[in-house]
């Protein structure tokens, strides 16, 4: 039935000028819980590796044995995975400290024991090693130096980029040499004809986006975590985000890489061209390897240009089938100029409201089932408009939308964004978190989210959002604490679940430790088998991110 009334519902229409939106950055510690915080520092323990739960300090009562660590162990819950400390591996010891402070001098080797708490624990406060040395090198000889010295000693090394991510891959599990890029943050070069960015790796992602800005382009790549989070690593993670539905994947957009093997051998694939054929293109190893293969020292990228129109939509569906025909609507409806389509359900909308400062309800008469956050790029102000008003009246007219609201300016947009953005915070600050980071193909992806619901009943707020655009579902279980009783209910059924419809156990977060050993729900034995030859090929000695990516079984 049409709805008349749609034109008074559509609550504002007018158009932003402007390209992107400011997004608060990312904080590396989550306000609001340095007592727990404090607690962490305490229960470091050295020798060990524990997973300490940032909102139970109960972290204390886990279970290790010498050189056996529990995974994601009582207070975070225990599809629990036992790994072992490589034997093979060195301690480090005075000499070696002494050695690389030759190399990189005494202030760029940190033993600092604040510094090193922080490059020990994970954003969740999830994973935390007890690495007892940073090192922070400045060029990419000092970085192939480290590793040559490290391969030959056989000190197994974590490479660490702003460690924003969510799967334990960014932290040591046991004593591993954290090697920082942070230092690493110089952008080389730009191109403003054909738009190739040339940059170090240790260049915060928000850094160049401003830095692009200022010359009229814009990154491919966006992410809450933008403030924070380097561009190597989001190399090496393979990062999606908010605007892969626009620009696609970095294995597009990212023209070349120049990464350093276990060896110390520098790898020069820093190309920028956009076409190349000669042989293998090996950079795409690197993308999404997650430190196993090599560290990332310098990156190329493709970047689009800015483009004057953006416009932000917030809009309400009753249901989830609404969400996917507004989906299937807008790509033909508003065809180039979408550049985002994210999606959130109410109790994600609840959580951001009542747990992040600052999160307002643009459409507060009362809570819907399921908003839709669209955003579009496009060239030409007007036409923009034209088609967005008509693709937002015709889908009030089927009823695809049962609210909505056009961002008037920049803070407005901003707002909006904050309402997507802020789940991940708000479900930190909400207490214990199990996150899942699904591909599903779309028509399937939401019974997944009712299943897990019907599985745990009262004892759990479960939350879906994601790149709906992408065919990615973040699926997150927030409890007050953990507990092992909850995760049993979670896991394998979650990955047995995504494994039966083809989907992936990790669209864009990787597998770090988290999910190393689950690798076999989304690839085949011989796929893996293929992986663990690369691994030896490229670091015989496992020295590179060890116990992550690939499972223990296959590397031992
Ligand atoms: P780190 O966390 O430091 O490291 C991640 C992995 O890459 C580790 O395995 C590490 O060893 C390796 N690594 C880092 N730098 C290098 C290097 N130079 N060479 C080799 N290996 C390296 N991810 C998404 O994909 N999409 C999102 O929308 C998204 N949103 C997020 C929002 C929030 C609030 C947070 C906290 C995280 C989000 N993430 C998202 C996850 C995370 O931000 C990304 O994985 C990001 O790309 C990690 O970058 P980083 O520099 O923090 O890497
Ligand atoms: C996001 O899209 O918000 C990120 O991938 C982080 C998360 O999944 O929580
Ligand atoms: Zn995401």
């Amino acid at each position: 039935m049409v709805n008349r009334n749609c034109r008074a519902t559509l609550r504002l229409l007018t158009l932003i000028n402007r390209q992107g939106h400011p997004h608060p950055p990312l904080s590396s510690s989550p306000s609001g819980i340095d007592a727990c915080w404090k607690q962490l520092q305490r229960n470091n323990v050295h020798g060990e590796h524990k997973i300490v739960s940032f909102f139970s300090p109960l972290a204390s009562s886990l279970k290790t044995r010498q050189w056996g660590v529990k995974i994601q162990s009582r207070c975070y819950g225990s599809a629990s995975v036992l790994v072992q400390r490589n034997p093979k591996f060195s301690k480090l010891n005075d000499e070696d400290v002494r050695y690389f402070e030759g190399i990189l001098g005494a202030k760029n080797v940190i033993q600092d024991d604040e510094k090193l708490i922080t490059a020990n624990t994970d954003w969740m406060r999830k994973y935390k090693g007890s690495s007892k040395l940073l090192l922070q090198p400045r060029t990419t000889d000092q970085v192939s130096e480290i590793l040559k010295y490290c391969n030959f000693r056989c000190l197994a090394v974590v490479p660490q980029g702003g460690n924003t991510g969510l799967v334990g891959g960014s932290v040591p599990v046991f004593d591993e040499v954290v090697v920082s890029l942070s230092a690493m943050s110089k952008i080389i070069s730009f191109d403003k004809v054909s738009g190739i960015l040339v940059c170090e790796a240790g260049c915060i992602l928000e850094n160049i986006i401003s830095f692009l800005d200022s010359e009229g382009f814009i990154m491919p790549l966006d992410l809450g975590a933008k403030g924070s989070c380097q561009i190597g690593g989001n190399v090496s993670t393979n990062a999606g985000g908010l605007r892969l539905l626009r620009y696609g994947s970095l294995h597009g957009n990212v023209l070349g890489i120049e990464a350093v093997l276990a060896d110390g051998t520098v790898l020069d694939m820093l190309k920028t061209l956009r076409k190349d054929n000669t042989g293998y293109d090996l950079k795409h190893l690197f993308i999404g390897s997650e430190g196993s293969l090599g560290i990332v020292t310098k990156v190329s990228i493709l970047t689009p240009p800015k483009l004057s129109s953006v416009n932000v939509a917030f809009l309400a569906c009753k249901d989830y089938s609404s969400c996917q025909k507004l989906l299937q609507e807008a790509r033909r409806k508003l065809g180039e100029i979408l550049s985002a389509f994210e999606f959130l359900d109410s109790n994600a909308m609840n959580l951001v409201l009542n747990h992040l400062e600052g999160a307002r309800n643009p459409l507060p008469t009362s809570l819907h089932n399921f908003y839709v956050l669209i955003e579009t790029t496009g060239s030409d102000e007007s036409s923009d408009k034209q088609k967005l008003e008509a693709f937002l009246l015709g889908s009030m007219e089927n009823e695809l939308i049962s609210d909505g609201a056009l961002a008037q300016d920049i803070n407005q947009a901003s707002s909006f964004w904050l309402l997507r953005e802020g789940i991940p915070e708000a479900l930190m600050r909400a207490g214990a978190v199990y996150k899942y980071d699904l591909s599903i193909p779309v028509e399937k992806m939401y019974n997944l989210v009712e299943e897990m619901r019907s599985r745990l009943g009262n004892d759990a707020n479960v939350v879906g959002y994601g790149h709906l655009g992408d065919g990615n579902l973040h699926l997150n279980v927030s409890t007050p604490q953990y507990d092992d009783k909850i995760l049993s209910q979670i896991e394998p059924f979650v990955y047995e679940w995504t494994s039966k419809h083809h989907g992936s156990i990790s669209a864009e977060h990787g597998l770090g430790l988290m999910k190393a050993n689950k690798i076999f729900y989304s690839k085949s034995p011989e796929t893996v088998k293929v992986m663990t030859s690369i691994k030896k090929l490229l670091d015989p000695n496992h020295i590179l991110n060890p116990y992550k990516v690939l499972p223990c079984s296959s590397i031992s």
